[in-house]
């Protein structure tokens, strides 16, 4: 017999169907519970709202677990590349060689942008965030892709889409901060690596072709490892809520990319930076910076801490520190910014009002620091969690059709006027 819950009002009770989930989460089906008693659920912010079933990712906040289609993202970001990662997401099963070899073709072939398409960056002006580009952009190559409008969810013509927008999405962000910069662009090159030709599209110039150094390809494979997929947060909700209307998947995942751009999102990555610079700049002690995060009456928050799921540890910030040793270690560099954050850190861990409130480092915390030992500017740090989500972003697409979802339409409780006249101009 299946699992029940029984709900009681007014003195009546009611029996709704318990689900349960593979790793044995719990959760109660509502669906008819407007239809049965007349009530809705309050649940503003989503922090209890199961809105699809998923077989993608799968993340414990109590425990500090992330897995992308069962395998943990300590393994991935240490064995994979981030194209083997991307295939794992949008297929559900580590690539075979060959099915590694078409995909990476295929990505190498959609690398470069129509040649319409790229006088269009020339109009943007040299102070837009790339975060703007990036998104009208994505909406733009649909228009000079138009099939790409109609796409089904499986077939040859999805992979062909989905390989076409993930090779897209590198070469925009490229050209983005070279026009902003600007710097002539660079155009793709067949023979580098999916990271590789990023870092010489945005790196190279016309005297000098980038040399790609396997300890930077290492750290942003892992980089965008870390950022392939993370279940239903701010900005997967997002594509999925307009993927709902049935939306094509550029604008859903552009709509995704004005999700993520936020600091409370995917902004924090850059917001991280800018605070440690501050803190090094004032040369005050990280306690004034914690005492203001406390502070009720100060809207200052300490960024890259604290997490909706995760209250324990985020996995993804404890490889992140790791990895930013390493990479600092082995270029030889030393980075101010890191010894401020490890004793942030060191300090937040102790303290009571963020031990009560289990906010811990999340994975924007120590991501910048990585950008920065890369050489990735301030302003495209964002850009680069998106170019890293975007797998995850196709992948909630693409489930969400198949799944034949409805289109998302929350309730509300109205708490405005009841009905009143009108009140004609000269009596107001
Ligand atoms: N600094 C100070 N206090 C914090 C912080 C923080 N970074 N984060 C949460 N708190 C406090 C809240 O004020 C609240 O206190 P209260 O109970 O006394 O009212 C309590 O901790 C719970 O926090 P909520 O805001 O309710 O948590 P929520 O799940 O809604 O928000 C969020 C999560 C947005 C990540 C929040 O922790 C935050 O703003 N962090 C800083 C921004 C950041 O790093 N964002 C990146 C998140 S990871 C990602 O999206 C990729």
């Amino acid at each position: 017999m299946s699992e029940k819950a029984t709900l009681t009002i007014e003195g009546k009770s009611y029996d709704f169907d318990v689900i349960t989930g593979s790793e044995n989460e719990k959760c109660i089906d509502f669906q008819q519970l407007r239809d049965t008693t007349g009530h809705i659920t309050m649940d503003p912010g989503f922090g209890n709202t199961g809105s699809c079933y998923s077989s993608i990712t799968y993340v414990d906040g109590a425990k500090g677990i992330l897995r992308y289609r069962g395998y943990p993202i300590e393994e991935l970001a240490e064995k994979a590349s981030f194209v083997e990662t991307a295939y794992l997401v949008l297929y559900g099963e580590l690539p075979k060689a060959a099915q590694l070899k078409t995909f990476s073709a295929r990505l190498k072939e959609h690398a470069p942008l129509h040649t319409n398409l790229e006088h269009h960056f020339s109009g943007f002006p040299t102070s837009a965030p790339p975060m703007a580009i990036l998104s009208a952009m994505l909406n733009l190559v649909a228009c000079f892709h138009p099939e790409v409008l109609e796409v089904p969810t499986t077939g040859e013509e999805f992979d062909r889409t989905v390989a076409l927008l993930l090779s897209k999405v590198r070469t925009i962000a490229a050209f983005a901060y070279r026009m902003a910069a600007g710097k002539p662009i660079n155009h793709p090159n067949p023979n580098l690596t999916y990271c590789g030709n990023f870092l010489h599209m945005m790196f190279s110039n016309p005297y000098q072709e980038y040399e790609v150094s396997p300890i930077i390809d290492k750290a942003l494979n892992l980089f965008l490892v870390l950022h392939a997929d993370h279940e239903q947060n701010c900005s997967t909700s997002t594509v999925r809520v307009v993927g709902s209307s049935r939306a094509n998947l550029f604008s859903s995942v552009a709509a995704g990319v004005c999700a993520l751009w936020g600091p409370l999102h995917g902004g924090a990555n850059a917001a991280v930076i800018a605070m440690l610079e501050d803190i090094k700049k004032s040369g005050r002690p990280p306690a004034y910076y914690i005492d203001r995060a406390k502070d009720k009456d100060d809207p200052f928050k300490l960024m890259g801490f604290g997490h909706r799921v995760y209250k324990n540890f985020d996995p993804r910030s404890i490889i992140l520190k790791k990895q930013v040793h390493d990479v600092l270690e082995a270029l030889h560099l030393d980075d101010h910014l890191l010894d401020i954050a490890l004793q942030l850190e060191e300090a937040i861990l102790k303290d009571d009002y963020f031990i009560s409130r289990n906010l811990y480092p999340n994975v924007d915390f120590y991501s910048g620091i990585l950008l920065r030992a890369i050489g990735i500017p301030l302003n495209m740090y964002t850009v680069m969690f998106a170019i890293g989500r975007m797998p995850g972003w196709i992948a909630n697409w693409k489930e969400l059709h198949d799944h034949k979802l409805r289109i998302s339409r929350p309730r509300q409780i109205y708490t405005g006027h009841t009905t009143r006249s009108f009140i004609p101009m000269s009596d107001r």
